[in-house]
């Protein structure tokens, strides 16, 4: 069982992320925090609450991450997650009490108290976890690993070549791809495939619970924005790739790359510069995950829905 804390910024994807977590019993969800992203923080941080309320789970602590990014205002998810960052569902208003510690405060207590080693996962701007391992550098040993939806190799979601996390805050994403820690890094060429064809959002659909209806809710929404922006043939849930990556790795196709964050571009601030073919012999930094096996993936996320009361 791994001990994670997820930092957030839901956001339908995240959202999904948050709802796997919590179903799988290959996981111990220590924490929750949240980040400014895909809307403002105080609406990702009644998002996450909402979500987790949907769930039934009260206890599980949740803290409100930095307000901005580190050095530039903040980008909107707008187009894709709506007004609210959830558009689509009537989510339940939440029904427990946010932490009085910063995000990065709950990050450093959870961390010390665990008795192993923790994983970060990241959904969001990678600004709270930046901060983090910044303010307390001594806390880098309780860290096992960090796991991150973030980057691009030769596409984009934001720019031509930038996905929205790392462009969303570019010098967090530099500060934490070289903190020297282990990471795995799921970038959009894995999220691309980590779809929900027709057939997938039929089965959902069907499930009767909460969780199912509100689920079914966020994945039409996403569904609209995807369609009315990209042209794919399912919907890509890009977050739940990285608690899917830890709850099977070897449903992914992964490669150990170099990863350098451009924060100084004219048309690519943001963007992730994954050496896939090592061509500088820069030492690798993170394992990148580019396939996955999306059957399995897709089959996951419903078993997860179903599973709830
Ligand atoms: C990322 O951006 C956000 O809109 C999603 O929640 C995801 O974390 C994909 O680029
Ligand atoms: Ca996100």
């Amino acid at each position: 069982v791994e001990n994670i804390i997820l930092d957030c910024d839901p956001g339908h994807d995240d959202a999904i992320a948050l709802i796997l977590a919590v179903y799988s019993s290959k996981i111990n969800l220590l924490g929750v925090t949240t980040s400014a992203g895909n809307q403002k923080h105080s609406q990702t941080l009644r998002n996450a609450m909402s979500i987790l309320t949907l769930m039934n789970e009260k206890t599980i602590p949740v803290a409100s991450g930095n307000h901005t990014p580190l050095l530039r205002e903040l980008i909107s998810g707008v187009s894709m997650h709506g007004l609210t960052g959830l558009d689509g569902a009537d989510l339940p208003i939440p029904n427990f009490a946010v932490q009085s510690l910063t995000a990065i405060e709950l990050i450093a207590k959870l961390v010390s108290e665990s008795e192993k080693k923790v994983t970060l996962v990241v959904t969001g701007p990678c600004t709270n976890i930046a901060l983090f391992l910044t303010v307390y550098p001594n806390l880098k040993n309780h860290i096992k690993q960090l796991v991150i939806f973030g980057g691009a190799m030769g596409t984009g979601n934001w720019c031509p070549t930038t996905e929205f996390n790392f462009q969303a805050d570019p010098e967090a994403a530099k500060i934490v791809m070289s903190s020297g820690l282990p990471i795995v890094l799921a970038p959009l060429n894995v999220g691309f495939e980590a779809q929900l064809l027709d057939k997938d959002k039929a089965k959902i659909h069907k499930v009767k619970n909460s969780v199912g209806k509100a689920v079914a809710g966020l994945i039409d929404f996403y569904g609209l924005s995807f369609n009315t922006h990209w042209d794919f043939k399912g919907l890509p849930l890009y977050d739940p790739c990285t608690i899917a990556w830890l709850i099977d790795p070897s449903k992914f196709v992964s490669q150990k790359c170099n990863v350098e964050v451009e924060t100084q571009g004219i048309f690519t601030t943001g963007e992730s510069v994954i050496d896939y073919h090592h061509i500088t012999k820069r030492k690798p930094n993170a394992n990148v995950l580019f396939h996955l096996d999306r059957e399995w993936f897709a089959n996951l996320i419903f078993e997860a829905v179903n599973s709830f009361d």
